[in-house]
């Protein structure tokens, strides 16, 4: 059964003056209380317009940053709420708390198509413990739940599942598109599919790795956890980042994918510097082995043409995370030669992961992709089988 299956889309809602409380990830970058980047508050209007076009109550919560269940100044909503407002060209009122007398008068005096965002509900340490008395009181301001916030799908929280026990509860515009993407390339990908999976970790990217494994063609691996695979491949990987815990690990994942007949491609060569606080010393090695105290920081032009040549004759492509260390602009060149290639390709292309979403953004092609997920630690749970309580909570609303 589809993911979507069983759960009630919002389109199908009667929202005639109903008050609405919308869970929504406007977690974005803030400085001198601007929106820096409001990718996720733009991925979230189809469900606020379509509210507001219903004539609905539009209550909307969310988190920003982590105020560990403080009242912290630097983590208000406010900026958020005038850049929404702008977006919406209506008004939008942020409220200074999220429940209680203010709360309830402000939801009270609302008219129809009115939109408020509430203030951050991580002010309160009840949201992230999933309490049943914070989720009722957040419940009692509506009388149906909207789940947009695909970013946080993962996180049994109040905002996210508490309260799905206490009201009606949809899937917004968002989440459907997030799980329609992401479900549809990994079920009834079209071939051949092509994963490229890097990041820093092999520990904190083993489940997807495994969990791709049944359904991909090709999979390239790059980023610092690529040195681990290649080390237990017998290779010299001079003073780069290795998990040596994770040896066997990553011996047993490439024998699997060889049973499976998963063709692995790693990196054929290395841009390596001696220091890596001094970007300066950057130059290529001349093939896969690192030797000395070299520190691999990108892939080389070998390997880049060699994932060039798979991402071509791919149908499908799952990007998640970079292939080197991106954020210094010396050690970009595999990550962005790989943006470049996606955008180009005709294949579906799917980029989910924080990481590689920055890259993405960085590299200024983020509308050639085919689905650019918002989610980041969400989407990783998704590519793992991860359960989803944000999800999972609607299915029983
Ligand atoms: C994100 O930025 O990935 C989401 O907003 C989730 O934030 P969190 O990791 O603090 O729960």
């Amino acid at each position: 059964m589809g993911v979507l299956n069983v759960i009630t889309e919002l389109s199908k809602a009667d929202l005639l003056s109903q008050r609405v409380l919308v869970r929504v990830d406007f977690n974005v970058p803030l400085s001198d209380d601007q929106v820096r980047d409001d990718t996720r508050i733009r991925a979230a209007l189809p469900t606020i317009q379509h509210l507001i076009n219903q004539n609905a109550k539009v209550i909307l919560m969310s988190h920003l940053g982590r105020p560990d269940g403080q009242v912290s100044e630097k983590f208000r909503l406010a900026p958020v709420a005038q850049r929404l407002s702008s977006l919406l060209d209506r008004p939008v009122l942020a409220l200074s708390d999220c429940i209680g007398p203010e709360v309830r008068t402000a939801v009270q005096q609302m008219a129809d198509g009115d939109v408020i965002l509430l203030e951050n509900i991580r002010f309160y340490e009840e949201e992230t413990a999933n309490d049943a008395g914070f989720a009722k009181e957040l419940a009692s301001l509506a009388d149906l739940f909207v789940q947009d916030a695909f970013g946080v799908v993962h996180r049994a929280h109040a905002s996210t599942l508490g309260v799905t026990q206490y009201l009606p509860s949809y899937s917004g515009f968002l989440v459907n598109r997030e799980l329609s993407f992401l479900s549809q390339t990994l079920k009834r990908p079209d071939r051949p599919f092509v994963a490229v999976v890097g990041g820093a970790k092999v520990s904190s990217k083993i489940g997807v790795l495994r969990h791709l494994l049944a359904s991909v063609d090709q999979m390239v691996i790059g980023g610092g956890m690529a040195y681990t695979f290649l080390l237990a491949k017998g290779h010299r990987i001079g003073g780069s980042l290795v998990e040596r815990d994770k040896l066997e690990v990553a011996a047993s994942f490439l024998a699997q994918a060889e049973e499976k007949g998963v063709q692995v491609i790693l990196p054929d060569d290395h841009g390596v510097v001696s220091r890596f606080d001094d970007p300066s010393g950057f130059v290529m090695t001349d093939g896969v082995d690192i030797d000395g105290e070299w520190i691999g920081v990108d892939v080389g032009p070998k390997s880049i043409e060699r994932i060039s040549g798979v991402i071509a004759s791919a149908k499908c492509i799952l990007w998640n995370g970079p292939l080197g260390v991106f954020e210094v602009p010396a050690f970009a060149t595999g990550t962005m030669a790989l943006a470049k290639m996606v955008a180009e390709s005709e294949a579906t292309s799917i980029v989910g992961g924080g990481d590689s979403v920055a890259a993405v953004n960085q590299s200024g092609l983020a509308d050639q992709m085919t689905h650019v997920s918002t989610g980041g630690g969400a989407s990783l749970a998704f590519l793992e089988g991860s359960p989803l309580p944000g999800i999972e909570g609607l299915r029983r609303g």
